[in-house]
């Protein structure tokens, strides 16, 4: 296939303006599938994704579009992530293309993300196609849309396409426009080979399959190839297409996107931003690669109550494999015994992966109080990075404690601008300025510790906007910050499953709160539960679960004993999703639930 009739793209957009629904009717629009195969959303192929109607995990489809000029033209089609946390994948797509369409709903016009996504693309040197997307609606503003893109992003929009990714209206004309806006891969078909991976997933039949975009060069079953970063050499099993399924076909060469199987039995091998060259006859240019992820929030996983320490080892193995943003290494507590601590890029990663684990796993996992990366400066200089409060040195050897900070960038409809201002002082945040982008709604920026971001920030930030309110952030630097380490106490004893560190001034409240939370779900005893919150040596919240005793049998009088069996069964199925500390048992949920603090 000439390169002049290839155009790889992603579809870049703020959560919710209708991405995946787009690449719908993209996918049916060039004859890909029937409709009458079509599921919603296809390319989200993960129940959860489907279930939540976002996109977690990039994934790539060819397609094949005739165009008005009387020529067919092949879409490679990458779909990206529109939440905040996964701005990591958004890049690894980006960096396969030459173009990017950036759709705007044109009822809520452009938001923080829209605006993060353009940077990254820009960034990667993307022509961007702007397309205005749900005309349908009755609360359409195309033109004040065109005019914020044009004010806020500086690229012309005078000839967006105005689509309804829904209804199916003007799809034809943004495909068109694809083909004319978006430039042609132009690599050396008959240079040496340079491929970047830029995805790479585990099959049980073919091994580590990696996905990948030529963008020098050629390659076929057979060839020895070389991994740039790893310096491992392979042969190659298969090539093809991804169509979606994997086609499989006689080469890729520059210009293509597509897959590679080569007996590639570790993940880590593959690694996503490595290149990949032939090694008889290698470049000597590797690709630049991707930028080093930086987990943001920390948390432990620990197998729950009757579950095995390597099987949820294995999973996050496998879930690791093609999520780089996602670490883990192994860690012990007192509490809840072996497990892992583990990386992400925010909150919604971490219930993610969680969740995956919960669902496509059946494990059953215990997680602890997520945590930021402190920089803690000891008497002597010598500096920690802490990511388990656990390991807080001795307060006798801290000479300071320092935060990461974010630059925040919300945007809002202007009636909401007081609610969010409190709300972003309660979060200690600091304002560095507010713009109106039109007469009704209002871009603020804000800097503010990166640990009153991660836990409910962007919930509150929705619900207190009726959902209006978007957010981006990234790190900036760490700051000096008066931090303490809360610990929690059950039956006097230390539950460092339990222990945070928050800022000083905010210790007592989050104490008190978290002594009410757990006194509500832990159930009652035989004996009395002395529930206590302490920083260092000193108990600053206490509250008391009563002494009672739960006997399931009671009700059940004379001999069906059969009946009893079964509810002592039952009972011991509520055990397993308890969990024992000392003679107190708390049920799973209070690890999550003493979080939900707003
Ligand atoms: P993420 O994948 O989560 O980033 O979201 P997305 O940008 O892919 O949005 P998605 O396609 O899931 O669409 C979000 C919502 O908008 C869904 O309820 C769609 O049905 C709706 N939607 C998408 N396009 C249109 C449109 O043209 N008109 C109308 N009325 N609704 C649309």
């Amino acid at each position: 296939m000439k390169q002049k009739y290839i155009r790889n793209f992603s579809i870049i957009a703020h959560i919710d303006h209708g991405k995946s629904t787009l690449a719908d009717r993209i996918i049916e629009n060039t004859g890909l599938v029937a409709h009458r195969d079509m599921k919603e959303q296809y390319l989200d192929n993960m129940d959860l994704e489907r279930e939540r109607g976002i996109t977690i995990k990039l994934q790539t489809t060819r397609l094949v579009y005739k165009a008005k000029d009387g020529n067919e033209y092949i879409f490679n089609l990458i779909d990206t992530p529109g939440h905040v946390d996964f701005n990591y994948e958004v890049s690894r797509s980006l960096a396969a293309c030459e173009g990017a369409v950036l759709v705007v709903d044109c009822t809520q016009g452009v938001e923080a993300q829209t605006m993060g996504n353009v940077y990254l693309a820009m960034d990667e040197d993307l022509e961007i196609l702007p397309c205005l997307n749900k005309i349908d609606l009755a609360s359409a503003r195309p033109d004040e849309t065109k005019k914020e893109i044009e004010d806020m992003i500086g690229i012309d929009a005078e000839d967006a396409p105005l689509v309804s990714a829904k209804e199916g209206i003007g799809i034809d004309g943004l495909l068109e426009k694809i083909v004319q806006v978006i430039p042609p891969p132009s690599g050396d078909e008959n240079g040496k080979l340079k491929a970047l991976i830029f995805d790479s997933i585990y099959d049980n039949y073919k091994g580590v399959v990696i996905y990948v975009r030529v963008f020098g060069g050629s390659v076929k079953v057979g060839d020895m190839i070389r991994l740039m970063a790893t310096k491992k050499v392979y042969e190659v099993t298969e090539v093809g297409v991804m169509a979606p399924g994997h086609v499989p076909s006689k080469y890729l060469s520059a210009g293509d996107v597509g897959y590679i199987c080569a007996s590639i039995k570790e993940v880590k091998d593959a690694r996503v931003g490595d290149t990949v060259t032939l090694d008889d006859d290698p470049t000597d240019q590797a690709m630049p690669g991707y930028k080093k992820i930086q987990s943001m929030v920390y948390c432990g996983i620990y197998p729950a109550e009757g579950e095995k320490y390597e099987p949820v080892k294995d999973a996050l193995e496998k879930l690791q494999v093609n999520d780089a943003a996602f670490l883990f290494e192994p860690e012990t507590s007192t509490a809840l015994g072996f497990g892992f601590r583990c990386g992400f890029l925010g909150l919604l990663h971490m219930e993610i992966i969680v969740e995956r684990l919960e669902r496509e796993f059946n494990l059953s996992v215990v997680t602890t109080s997520p945590s930021v990366v402190y920089k803690v400066v000891l008497n002597d200089g010598t500096i920690k990075m802490i990511q388990n409060p656990t390991n807080l040195p001795d307060p006798a050897e801290i000479d300071h404690i320092e935060e990461p900070i974010v630059k925040a960038d919300i945007m809002i409809p202007k009636d909401y601008v007081g609610t969010i201002m409190e709300l972003c002082q309660k979060r200690r945040g600091k304002m560095l300025s507010m713009d109106y982008i039109t007469t009704e709604r209002v871009d603020l920026h804000y800097e503010m510790p990166l640990n009153e971001v991660i836990y409910d920030f962007f919930d509150a930030l929705k619900s207190k906007t009726k959902g209006y309110g978007s957010l981006d952030y990234e790190f900036i630097r760490y700051e000096n910050s008066n931090l303490v380490k809360l610990d929690v106490l059950l039956n006097k004893e230390l539950v460092d499953a339990f222990s945070m560190i928050v800022h000083e001034s905010e210790a007592y409240n989050r104490g008190r709160f978290v002594c009410e939370k757990l006194k509500e779900i832990i159930p009652m005893h035989q004996f009395e539960v002395p529930v206590q919150a302490a920083v260092g040596q000193k108990v600053i919240a206490r509250e008391t679960v009563k002494a009672y005793r739960k006997d399931v049998i009671a009700k059940c009088y004379g001999g069906d004993i059969s009946r009893k069996k079964k509810l002592l069964e039952k009972q011991k199925e509520g055990k397993k999703r308890m969990r024992q500390f000392g003679k107190v048992e708390v049920p799973q949920e209070a690890f999550t639930a003493v979080l939900k603090y707003d």
